[in-house]
């Protein structure tokens, strides 16, 4: 039985659905049974509960071969590295108690490092917290910046027509889709060869916000759609406006300034032989621009 947990989200729905086609037993977690149940008539068992909730865990994690293991994201935490932490807590003990034997754990390029990254800190304290599991076998996959995230420029480039954040235009990240994270994982917990801790980097394209700013304009037939960068107050006021606490919108832009400072490359030796598949720019097409467009088409509604 493998468990998946984030089952509606980006990544987990992703797991979960290429292990139900690929035969395996699979257990979802999420907090609503009604979200999972197009997993349960695909065949899955369903856990419905609150991860924080260590009873519920140890629970959810009974009869467990695998887990796939990710933090979900709580924007209006109060002190988000210690929410982070409280997670990683939960889920640390409820393997402990169940005795699972194989995680594949979303962890992030430049969750090596201690601080300057924002939420990524969080997602180091949770690696060093599954590090102390010595008789489990964990693979830290680590992802760069989520291509998906800047489906939330979408709204910004419809109405004001530019593309923007508190980052500056002319630095290059690390880019990847969540459907490969989620296919990799996917790979990862059917096959369960992997042995001991290791890391594995997922990574796709390394591109500026000025060539994703121009990708996403090509593919929108937008000429010349510009990239602004926003002062950190107001991104923060942007963030907050959105529901962000104080503390979360801090992090993302602590975040931004980590990845322009070069905190959240990757550490393994970049080969186009290990690159994720999927490219920006078809990235742009088949998801972006649907998007895009369902939304453009709700507002003249
Ligand atoms: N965005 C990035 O660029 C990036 C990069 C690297 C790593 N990451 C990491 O990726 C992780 C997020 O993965 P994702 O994007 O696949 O997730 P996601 O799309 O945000 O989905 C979160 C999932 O968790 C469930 N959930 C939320 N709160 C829960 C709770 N308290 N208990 C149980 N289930 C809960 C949600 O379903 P319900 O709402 O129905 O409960 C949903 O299935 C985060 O840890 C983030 O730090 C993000």
């Amino acid at each position: 039985m493998v468990i998946v947990t984030g089952a509606t989200g980006k990544t987990g729905s992703v797991v979960a659905s290429r292990l139900l086609e690929m035969g395996e037993a699979v257990r979802v977690i999420g907090r609503s049974a009604e979200k999972l149940e197009s997993l349960r008539s695909r065949g899955a068992e369903i856990a419905a509960g609150d991860q924080g909730d260590v009873t519920f865990m140890r629970n959810a994690l009974d009869g467990a071969d695998a887990l796939y293991l990710l933090i979900p994201p709580k924007y209006d935490a109060v002190d988000f590295r210690r929410y982070y932490n409280d997670m990683g807590d939960a889920a640390v003990l409820a393997i402990r108690a169940q005795k699972v034997k194989k995680v594949v754990f979303l962890s992030s390029l430049g969750a090596d490092r201690e601080s300057g990254t924002g939420p990524v800190v969080g997602l180091h304290d949770v690696e060093q917290k599954l590090r102390r599991l010595a008789d489990v076998d964990i693979v830290f996959l680590r992802p760069g910046y989520f291509m998906e995230n800047i489906l939330g420029n979408a709204e910004l480039i419809a109405t004001k027509g530019i593309n923007g954040g508190p980052m500056r235009g002319d630095v290059p990240m690390t880019l990847t889709a969540t459907a490969d994270i989620g296919a990799k994982a996917a790979e990862l917990l059917r096959e369960r060869s992997f042995t001991s801790h290791s890391v594995v980097e997922i990574t796709g394209d390394r591109l500026t916000n000025e060539e994703i700013t121009r990708i996403i304009g090509d593919s929108l037939g937008i000429a010349h759609l510009p990239y602004i960068q926003f002062s950190d107050a107001d991104a923060l006021s942007a963030f907050t406006a959105m529901g962000l606490s104080n503390n979360v919108a801090g992090s993302y832009i602590e975040l931004m300034h980590g990845i322009e400072n070069g905190l959240l490359g990757p550490v393994v030796i970049d080969s186009s032989d290990l690159m994720a598949p999927t490219r920006f720019a078809e990235f742009a097409e088949s998801v972006f621009k649907p998007v895009f467009e369902s939304m453009k088409q709700h507002a003249l509604a």
